[in-house]
Protein backbone atom coordinates (compact mmCIF):
# COMPACT_ATOMS: atom_id res chain seq x y z
CA UNK A 1 0.00 0.00 0.00
CA UNK A 2 0.87 3.42 -0.73
CA UNK A 3 1.75 5.49 2.43
CA UNK A 4 -1.05 7.93 1.82
CA UNK A 5 -3.73 4.66 1.63
CA UNK A 6 -1.88 2.92 4.56
CA UNK A 7 -3.90 3.97 7.33
CA UNK A 8 -7.73 3.58 5.35
CA UNK A 9 -9.76 0.53 6.85
CA UNK A 10 -11.63 -1.54 4.19
CA UNK A 11 -14.98 0.67 2.38
CA UNK A 12 -18.10 -0.23 1.28
CA UNK A 13 -21.05 1.37 -0.17
CA UNK A 14 -24.31 0.00 -0.73
CA UNK A 15 -26.90 1.19 -3.45
CA UNK A 16 -29.31 1.68 -1.45
CA UNK A 17 -27.57 4.21 0.84
CA UNK A 18 -26.10 5.84 -1.98
CA UNK A 19 -29.69 7.01 -3.19
CA UNK A 20 -30.73 9.22 0.25
CA UNK A 21 -26.61 10.41 0.13
CA UNK A 22 -26.43 14.78 -0.01
CA UNK A 23 -25.49 14.93 -4.27
CA UNK A 24 -21.57 16.04 -2.90
CA UNK A 25 -18.20 14.96 -4.19
CA UNK A 26 -17.34 12.17 -1.52
CA UNK A 27 -14.57 11.19 -2.57
CA UNK A 28 -12.53 14.87 -2.49
CA UNK A 29 -13.99 15.58 1.24
CA UNK A 30 -11.21 17.60 3.33
CA UNK A 31 -11.81 19.55 6.65
CA UNK A 32 -13.85 22.29 5.54
CA UNK A 33 -17.02 23.16 6.11
CA UNK A 34 -19.88 21.80 4.16
CA UNK A 35 -23.09 23.48 5.13
CA UNK A 36 -25.55 21.15 5.69
CA UNK A 37 -29.87 21.45 6.66
CA UNK A 38 -30.07 21.72 10.25
CA UNK A 39 -28.18 22.91 13.14
CA UNK A 40 -29.40 22.56 17.02
CA UNK A 41 -30.41 25.90 18.97
CA UNK A 42 -30.71 25.90 22.84
CA UNK A 43 -30.83 28.60 25.05
CA UNK A 44 -30.51 29.00 28.68
CA UNK A 45 -32.52 31.42 31.18
CA UNK A 46 -30.97 34.03 33.75
CA UNK A 47 -30.85 31.38 36.12
CA UNK A 48 -28.94 28.99 34.21
CA UNK A 49 -31.34 26.34 32.94
CA UNK A 50 -31.01 25.12 29.26
CA UNK A 51 -34.60 24.56 28.26
CA UNK A 52 -35.59 22.04 25.28
CA UNK A 53 -33.60 23.12 22.28
CA UNK A 54 -35.03 22.80 18.69
CA UNK A 55 -33.69 22.11 15.43
CA UNK A 56 -33.53 25.18 13.03
CA UNK A 57 -32.47 24.87 9.40
CA UNK A 58 -28.87 25.48 9.64
CA UNK A 59 -27.72 29.41 8.22
CA UNK A 60 -25.77 32.76 10.00
CA UNK A 61 -27.26 33.27 14.43
CA UNK A 62 -28.06 36.88 15.29
CA UNK A 63 -25.77 37.86 18.12
CA UNK A 64 -25.33 40.74 20.46
CA UNK A 65 -22.58 43.13 19.67
CA UNK A 66 -22.04 43.14 23.37
CA UNK A 67 -22.52 39.16 23.69
CA UNK A 68 -20.00 37.90 25.75
CA UNK A 69 -18.57 35.45 23.29
CA UNK A 70 -17.72 37.94 21.21
CA UNK A 71 -16.12 40.59 23.75
CA UNK A 72 -14.83 38.30 26.39
CA UNK A 73 -14.24 34.91 24.75
CA UNK A 74 -16.36 33.03 27.37
CA UNK A 75 -16.70 30.17 24.83
CA UNK A 76 -16.20 26.55 24.47
CA UNK A 77 -16.63 24.32 21.57
CA UNK A 78 -16.73 20.32 21.04
CA UNK A 79 -15.81 17.80 18.61
CA UNK A 80 -17.10 14.64 17.93
CA UNK A 81 -18.14 12.16 14.92
CA UNK A 82 -20.71 9.88 13.36
CA UNK A 83 -19.76 7.44 10.79
CA UNK A 84 -22.10 4.91 8.75
CA UNK A 85 -22.02 1.74 9.19
CA UNK A 86 -22.34 -0.73 6.28
CA UNK A 87 -26.04 -1.89 7.17
CA UNK A 88 -26.75 2.01 6.78
CA UNK A 89 -26.50 2.71 10.57
CA UNK A 90 -25.30 5.41 12.53
CA UNK A 91 -22.60 5.36 15.11
CA UNK A 92 -21.79 8.08 17.38
CA UNK A 93 -18.03 7.20 19.11
CA UNK A 94 -18.62 8.22 23.01
CA UNK A 95 -20.76 11.64 22.92
CA UNK A 96 -21.06 11.52 27.36
CA UNK A 97 -17.39 11.99 27.13
CA UNK A 98 -17.75 15.23 25.02
CA UNK A 99 -20.70 16.05 27.15
CA UNK A 100 -18.73 15.85 30.10
CA UNK A 101 -15.76 17.66 29.16
CA UNK A 102 -17.84 20.76 28.43
CA UNK A 103 -19.17 20.53 31.89
CA UNK A 104 -15.62 20.51 33.50
CA UNK A 105 -14.92 23.60 30.74
CA UNK A 106 -18.42 25.46 31.31
CA UNK A 107 -17.35 25.27 34.90
CA UNK A 108 -13.90 26.70 34.31
CA UNK A 109 -15.38 29.45 32.05
CA UNK A 110 -17.98 30.19 34.22
CA UNK A 111 -20.72 29.41 32.23
CA UNK A 112 -24.01 26.94 32.85
CA UNK A 113 -24.05 23.63 30.56
CA UNK A 114 -26.56 21.38 29.10
CA UNK A 115 -26.89 18.20 31.07
CA UNK A 116 -24.96 15.06 29.79
CA UNK A 117 -28.58 13.72 28.47
CA UNK A 118 -29.60 17.37 27.01
CA UNK A 119 -26.40 17.27 25.22
CA UNK A 120 -26.45 13.55 24.26
CA UNK A 121 -29.93 13.90 22.75
CA UNK A 122 -29.17 17.14 20.92
CA UNK A 123 -26.46 15.39 19.16
CA UNK A 124 -28.82 12.49 18.45
CA UNK A 125 -31.20 14.87 17.21
CA UNK A 126 -28.56 17.14 14.61
CA UNK A 127 -27.22 14.28 13.19
CA UNK A 128 -30.55 11.78 12.36
CA UNK A 129 -31.72 15.15 10.95
CA UNK A 130 -28.48 15.63 8.77
CA UNK A 131 -28.58 11.84 8.19
CA UNK A 132 -27.90 12.36 4.62
CA UNK A 133 -24.66 14.64 5.43
CA UNK A 134 -22.88 11.64 6.57
CA UNK A 135 -20.90 9.97 4.22
CA UNK A 136 -20.37 7.08 3.07
CA UNK A 137 -18.58 4.59 4.93
CA UNK A 138 -14.63 4.90 3.96
CA UNK A 139 -15.01 8.04 3.21
CA UNK A 140 -15.29 9.77 6.15
CA UNK A 141 -17.49 10.92 8.58
CA UNK A 142 -19.97 13.70 10.05
CA UNK A 143 -18.04 15.87 12.10
CA UNK A 144 -20.01 17.72 15.13
CA UNK A 145 -18.95 20.52 16.54
CA UNK A 146 -21.15 21.86 19.39
CA UNK A 147 -20.58 25.38 20.63
CA UNK A 148 -21.69 26.72 24.18
CA UNK A 149 -21.30 31.11 24.33
CA UNK A 150 -22.05 33.88 26.29
CA UNK A 151 -24.87 35.38 24.34
CA UNK A 152 -25.65 37.80 26.22
CA UNK A 153 -24.85 40.93 26.44
CA UNK A 154 -22.20 42.26 29.00
CA UNK A 155 -19.93 45.73 28.98
CA UNK A 156 -18.27 45.71 32.17
CA UNK A 157 -16.19 42.41 32.03
CA UNK A 158 -18.62 39.76 33.85
CA UNK A 159 -20.18 36.40 33.17
CA UNK A 160 -22.76 36.99 30.64
CA UNK A 161 -26.26 36.57 31.67
CA UNK A 162 -27.43 34.25 29.05
CA UNK A 163 -26.17 31.34 27.09
CA UNK A 164 -26.34 29.46 23.94
CA UNK A 165 -25.99 25.80 22.94
CA UNK A 166 -25.88 24.94 19.42
CA UNK A 167 -24.39 22.18 17.34
CA UNK A 168 -23.99 22.06 13.45
CA UNK A 169 -22.35 19.15 11.16
CA UNK A 170 -20.45 18.97 7.95
CA UNK A 171 -18.84 15.79 6.60
CA UNK A 172 -15.37 15.75 6.56
CA UNK A 173 -12.40 13.68 5.27
CA UNK A 174 -8.74 14.09 5.83
CA UNK A 175 -8.00 17.05 8.41
CA UNK A 176 -4.32 17.56 6.99
CA UNK A 177 -3.65 17.93 3.42
CA UNK A 178 -1.30 15.34 3.48
CA UNK A 179 -4.53 13.24 3.73
CA UNK A 180 -3.16 9.77 5.76
CA UNK A 181 0.59 10.29 4.87
CA UNK A 182 2.80 11.28 7.67
CA UNK A 183 2.82 15.05 8.56
CA UNK A 184 5.71 17.16 9.27
CA UNK A 185 5.79 19.46 12.22
CA UNK A 186 8.12 22.03 14.29
CA UNK A 187 8.41 22.30 17.67
CA UNK A 188 8.00 25.74 19.17
CA UNK A 189 10.13 27.09 21.55
CA UNK A 190 8.64 30.95 21.94
CA UNK A 191 5.40 31.31 22.13
CA UNK A 192 3.20 28.91 24.11
CA UNK A 193 -0.78 27.55 24.09
CA UNK A 194 -1.09 27.58 27.79
CA UNK A 195 -0.18 27.90 31.09
CA UNK A 196 -0.87 26.53 34.45
CA UNK A 197 -3.11 28.00 35.84
CA UNK A 198 -4.57 28.71 32.63
CA UNK A 199 -6.95 27.38 30.74
CA UNK A 200 -4.91 24.90 28.28
CA UNK A 201 -7.27 21.75 29.74
CA UNK A 202 -10.52 22.98 28.65
CA UNK A 203 -11.50 23.67 24.91
CA UNK A 204 -11.93 27.30 25.12
CA UNK A 205 -12.45 28.92 21.92
CA UNK A 206 -9.33 31.50 22.90
CA UNK A 207 -7.24 28.62 23.01
CA UNK A 208 -6.89 27.65 19.61
CA UNK A 209 -7.13 31.48 18.55
CA UNK A 210 -3.83 31.34 20.50
CA UNK A 211 -2.31 29.30 18.56
CA UNK A 212 -2.87 30.84 14.88
CA UNK A 213 0.49 33.05 14.76
CA UNK A 214 2.85 30.09 15.43
CA UNK A 215 0.91 27.62 12.95
CA UNK A 216 0.47 30.43 9.84
CA UNK A 217 4.25 30.77 10.60
CA UNK A 218 4.54 27.11 10.69
CA UNK A 219 2.68 26.45 7.43
CA UNK A 220 4.35 29.11 5.34
CA UNK A 221 7.47 27.68 5.74
CA UNK A 222 5.84 23.96 4.35
CA UNK A 223 5.24 22.18 7.60
CA UNK A 224 1.78 21.28 8.74
CA UNK A 225 1.83 22.44 12.23
CA UNK A 226 3.13 22.73 15.34
CA UNK A 227 4.30 20.94 18.38
CA UNK A 228 4.01 23.22 21.56
CA UNK A 229 6.71 23.18 24.90
CA UNK A 230 5.67 23.39 28.32
CA UNK A 231 6.36 27.48 29.39
CA UNK A 232 8.07 26.96 32.26
CA UNK A 233 10.97 24.85 31.56
CA UNK A 234 10.38 25.01 27.31
CA UNK A 235 11.57 21.40 27.77
CA UNK A 236 8.45 19.07 27.83
CA UNK A 237 5.91 18.18 25.13
CA UNK A 238 2.55 19.71 25.46
CA UNK A 239 0.32 19.29 22.18
CA UNK A 240 0.24 20.09 18.74
CA UNK A 241 -2.60 23.25 17.71
CA UNK A 242 -5.60 20.71 17.61
CA UNK A 243 -4.02 17.17 18.22
CA UNK A 244 -2.48 15.38 21.50
CA UNK A 245 0.70 14.01 20.75
CA UNK A 246 2.36 10.46 21.31
CA UNK A 247 5.62 9.27 21.16
CA UNK A 248 6.74 5.27 20.20
CA UNK A 249 9.95 3.67 21.84
CA UNK A 250 9.81 -0.08 21.52
CA UNK A 251 7.02 -1.31 23.60
CA UNK A 252 6.50 1.65 25.34
CA UNK A 253 4.18 4.35 24.22
CA UNK A 254 4.55 7.43 25.84
CA UNK A 255 2.32 10.72 26.08
CA UNK A 256 2.46 14.00 28.30
CA UNK A 257 -0.03 13.65 31.42
CA UNK A 258 -3.06 15.73 31.52
CA UNK A 259 -1.88 18.46 34.22
CA UNK A 260 -3.89 21.42 33.19
CA UNK A 261 -2.09 22.73 29.92
CA UNK A 262 -3.14 20.13 28.43
CA UNK A 263 -6.48 18.66 26.70
CA UNK A 264 -7.72 15.94 27.59
CA UNK A 265 -8.92 14.75 24.23
CA UNK A 266 -11.30 11.80 24.25
CA UNK A 267 -8.93 10.20 21.20
CA UNK A 268 -5.86 10.06 23.40
CA UNK A 269 -8.04 8.43 26.04
CA UNK A 270 -9.45 6.08 23.74
CA UNK A 271 -6.36 5.19 22.23
CA UNK A 272 -4.14 4.75 25.51
CA UNK A 273 -7.14 2.00 25.94
CA UNK A 274 -6.45 0.63 22.71
CA UNK A 275 -2.90 0.43 22.92
CA UNK A 276 -2.87 -1.18 26.52
CA UNK A 277 -5.43 -3.73 24.99
CA UNK A 278 -3.05 -4.01 22.23
CA UNK A 279 -0.71 -5.19 25.04
CA UNK A 280 1.37 -2.21 24.63
CA UNK A 281 2.89 -0.50 27.99
CA UNK A 282 1.22 3.36 28.19
CA UNK A 283 2.79 5.94 29.89
CA UNK A 284 1.10 9.43 30.97
CA UNK A 285 4.30 11.31 32.03
CA UNK A 286 6.29 14.28 31.11
CA UNK A 287 8.15 14.04 27.82
CA UNK A 288 11.02 15.69 27.06
CA UNK A 289 11.44 17.07 23.45
CA UNK A 290 15.39 15.47 23.37
CA UNK A 291 13.47 12.14 23.62
CA UNK A 292 12.19 12.56 19.72
CA UNK A 293 15.64 12.03 18.74
CA UNK A 294 15.48 8.52 20.41
CA UNK A 295 11.99 7.77 19.47
CA UNK A 296 10.81 5.05 16.55
CA UNK A 297 7.50 6.99 15.81
CA UNK A 298 5.73 9.87 16.64
CA UNK A 299 1.82 10.19 16.00
CA UNK A 300 -0.81 12.82 16.99
CA UNK A 301 -4.44 11.31 18.25
CA UNK A 302 -7.83 14.10 17.74
CA UNK A 303 -11.31 13.68 16.78
CA UNK A 304 -10.65 15.71 13.64
CA UNK A 305 -6.83 14.31 13.08
CA UNK A 306 -8.01 10.60 14.58
CA UNK A 307 -4.62 9.01 14.44
CA UNK A 308 -1.94 10.90 12.60
CA UNK A 309 1.17 9.43 11.93
CA UNK A 310 4.49 12.27 11.93
CA UNK A 311 6.85 11.45 9.24
CA UNK A 312 9.62 14.20 10.53
CA UNK A 313 10.04 17.16 13.66
CA UNK A 314 12.16 19.74 13.66
CA UNK A 315 13.54 21.48 16.58
CA UNK A 316 15.85 24.17 16.85
CA UNK A 317 16.70 24.19 13.53
CA UNK A 318 17.30 20.19 13.23
CA UNK A 319 15.42 17.82 11.11
CA UNK A 320 14.81 13.97 13.08
CA UNK A 321 12.61 11.42 10.14
CA UNK A 322 10.73 8.87 11.25
CA UNK A 323 10.79 6.63 7.92
CA UNK A 324 9.18 6.92 4.68
CA UNK A 325 5.93 5.63 5.23
CA UNK A 326 2.90 5.20 8.09
CA UNK A 327 4.55 3.76 11.49
CA UNK A 328 3.76 0.13 12.01
CA UNK A 329 2.40 1.40 15.53
CA UNK A 330 0.56 4.46 14.05
CA UNK A 331 -0.86 2.02 11.31
CA UNK A 332 -2.15 -1.02 13.89
CA UNK A 333 -3.87 1.49 15.95
CA UNK A 334 -5.05 4.31 13.44
CA UNK A 335 -6.88 0.47 12.16
CA UNK A 336 -7.74 -0.61 16.01
CA UNK A 337 -9.50 2.14 16.76
CA UNK A 338 -11.42 3.25 13.34
CA UNK A 339 -12.93 0.10 12.91
CA UNK A 340 -14.14 0.28 16.07
CA UNK A 341 -15.68 3.80 15.03
CA UNK A 342 -17.00 2.65 11.98
CA UNK A 343 -18.56 -0.38 13.84
CA UNK A 344 -16.16 -3.16 11.63
CA UNK A 345 -15.00 -4.73 14.83
CA UNK A 346 -17.13 -5.67 17.77
CA UNK A 347 -17.29 -2.82 20.67
CA UNK A 348 -16.10 -4.51 23.31
CA UNK A 349 -15.56 -1.17 25.68
CA UNK A 350 -19.13 0.48 24.99
CA UNK A 351 -17.45 3.23 23.36
CA UNK A 352 -20.11 3.53 20.51
CA UNK A 353 -23.80 4.90 20.48
CA UNK A 354 -25.66 3.68 17.43
CA UNK A 355 -28.72 5.72 15.79
C1 LIG B 1 -11.14 18.24 17.13
O1 LIG B 1 -10.28 17.42 16.87
O2 LIG B 1 -12.34 17.93 17.14
C2 LIG B 1 -10.81 19.60 17.49
O3 LIG B 1 -11.57 20.17 18.21
C3 LIG B 1 -9.65 20.28 16.94
C4 LIG B 1 -10.05 21.37 16.03
C5 LIG B 1 -8.97 22.38 15.92
C6 LIG B 1 -10.43 20.86 14.68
Amino acid sequence: LQASNALRPSASVSASEAIELADIDWDNLGFGLQPTDYMYFMKCDQGGTFSKGELKRFGNIELNPSAGVLNYGQGLFEGLKAYRKDDGNILLFRPEENALRMKTGAERMCMPSPSVEQFVEAVKDTVLANKRWIPPQGKGSLYIRPLLMGSGAVLGLAPAPEYTFLIYVSPVGNYFKEGLAPINLIVESELHRATPGGTGGVKTIGNYAAVLKAQSAAKAKGYSDVLYLDCVHKRYLEEVSSCNIFVVKGNVISTPSIKGTILPGITRKSIIDVARSQGFEVEERLVAVDELLEADEVFCTGTAVVVSPVGSITYLGEKKSYGDGVGAVSQQLYTGLTRLQMGLAEDNMNWTVEL
